[in-house]
């Protein structure tokens, strides 16, 4: 029922989102190439191969299990389970294209047909539900040919290759999507490089050299896909995606200020400046000097990044991180590839991620504050165990209290004048986790029957929040 108190804007855009990687399977078929995400394998050892040098990107299957190779196999269930987002009312689906799909090497000069006619037979389906696809052009699925021939973002080469494909899908779906996203968590990639630029750090390569240049050629493929969306599909919207995560200062003392305030600049506002303000800001050049980082910034890259800004932010937000100068061991917590320490006034989730709702209003306000441009939240929600009862049934009440929580959040937010465009509750049906390769860490509302030693029939179930989330749509986020 449609409700007139609601803090929410009447053309708010709710659904939820999802990345191909994690959810679509068919990782051989229909001409698709390896990406990164097909050579992670399974369990929590991912975090580990994450931060570590020395990973040969190759499968093993003889140490190793790799969940994203099925994923929950959206690539042959897509008819059903857009029926049940349309079924909770979503008005959007974010979702990613795999560009391996498109390009299966990256390097290829023709995209692959069956790819193509893949994302239109899904573009369709959606359509056919009243819903508009939210599409991130890259989430964490580069082709496995730019990483092992070509280092990954840290080659300039790889920009051409980006343009190719852009190019390729905005030309083929530009009748059919109006929302676009660039580079998924783009500034992620300071502490985890591996899934968004393709490569890990070696042990004699220099960190900070390689990442932000690898930046820098991310920032130039972006401001070209934003002139090319501007071009091709005038009437379309295409924003940056970041990593939302506000750093508290562990206390008043004013060298903690100082260096959550550092952090903060540096992991959460350095991409949001340049992909949405158009510059490099004054404190990378400190930082840069203080890290002997010297970029190679080519003829034409600094007009190009200033012409070509986003038109909104898509932002993920699961979690604060509270920062403290000199830190200690046992006070040190994990949680979303960030480190910090543990915030006393907060609860953390069974994966070490602190609970916050008060957060995300503090990083809305904080983002708007800075850039004046629309927030659209992308990705939030709860990595939980559920249970499955005798009867069949998942009461996942703790996913509906985050939630509640949040959305409360993001309504005061609203309230304090931030423009927001739309929410998309993170892994809306069960899928594979990004950092630790699990399907026991669920964030759905629809799940899926399958399980971390690969046993399960992939049967759907509504979970008591399916119920809970339509409600909150239907009334338009009145009845949280
Ligand atoms: C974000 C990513 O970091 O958080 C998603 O964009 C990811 O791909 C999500 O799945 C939740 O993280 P995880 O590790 O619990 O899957």
């Amino acid at each position: 029922m449609s409700t007139t108190n609601s803090k929410f804007p009447k053309d708010f855009l709710w659904g939820g989102a999802t990345a191909a990687n994690q959810m679509e399977g068919g990782f051989h078929e229909g001409n698709k190439g390896l990406n990164i995400a097909d050579v992670l394998p399974g369990g929590k050892q991912r975090l580990r191969i994450l931060k570590e040098p020395g990973f040969n990107f190759e499968i093993d299957h003889d140490k190793y299990s790799y969940p994203n190779h099925e994923g929950i196999d959206f690539y042959h269930r897509y008819k059903e389970d857009i029926a049940l987002f349309a079924e909770m009312g979503f008005k959007v689906y974010r979702m990613s294209i795999a560009w391996t799909r498109i390009f299966p090497n990256g390097n290829e000069t023709e995209p692959n047909e069956e790819g193509l006619a893949f994302y239109d037979r899904v573009f369709d389906e959606l359509h056919k539900h009243g819903i508009e696809p939210v599409v991130t052009i890259s989430h964490y699925e580069m082709p496995l040919t730019l990483v092992k021939e070509y280092g990954g973002w840290r080659s300039r080469e790889v920009i051409g290759f980006f343009e190719r494909y852009v190019n390729a899908i905005l030309n083929r779906y530009k009748d059919k999507v109006k929302y676009w996203m660039t580079f998924n968590e783009i500034n992620s990639a300071l502490h985890f490089p591996i899934m968004s630029m393709g490569f890990s750090i070696e042990s004699h390569e220099d960190k900070y050299q390689s990442i932000f240049q690898a930046f820098h050629h991310q920032f130039v493929a972006s401001s070209i896909a934003v002139k090319a969306c501007h071009e091709i599909i005038p009437d379309a919207q295409i924003g940056c995606m970041l990593l939302a995560a506000p750093i508290y200062p562990y206390d008043s003392n004013p060298e903690n200020v100082m260096f959550a305030l550092e952090e903060e600049r540096i992991f959460n506002y350095y991409c949001g400046d340049v992909q949405v303000r158009g510059e490099y800001p004054a404190y990378a050049n400190t930082f840069f000097k203080k890290h002997n980082v010297t970029l190679d910034i080519r003829e034409g890259d600094l007009e190009l990044i200033k012409e070509n800004t986003v038109d909104y932010i898509g932002l993920s937000y699961y979690m604060s991180s509270t920062q403290k100068k000199n830190k200690l061991e046992e006070e040190m917590i994990q949680g979303n590839l960030l480190e910090g320490v543990k915030n006393p006034y907060l609860q953390a989730s069974d994966w070490g991620w602190e609970i916050d709702p008060v957060g995300l209003r503090i990083v809305l306000n904080n983002l708007y504050d800075r850039y004046q441009v629309p927030l659209f939240i992308v990705e939030n929600g709860l990595g939980a165990y559920d249970k499955l009862e005798e009867d069949g049934s998942i009461q996942d009440d703790y996913r509906i209290e985050y939630l509640r929580s949040h959305l409360a959040a993001t309504a005061d937010a609203i309230e304090d004048g931030v423009e927001i465009m739309g929410f998309t509750s993170w892994g809306c049906i069960d899928l594979v986790s990004a950092s630790t390769g699990e399907f026991s860490k669920r964030y759905g509302f629809i799940y899926v029957d399958k399980q971390d030693d690969g046993s399960g029939t992939l049967e759907r179930k509504k979970k008591k929040s399916f119920y809970w989330y339509k409600d909150v749509i239907a009334s338009n986020g009145e009845n949280l």
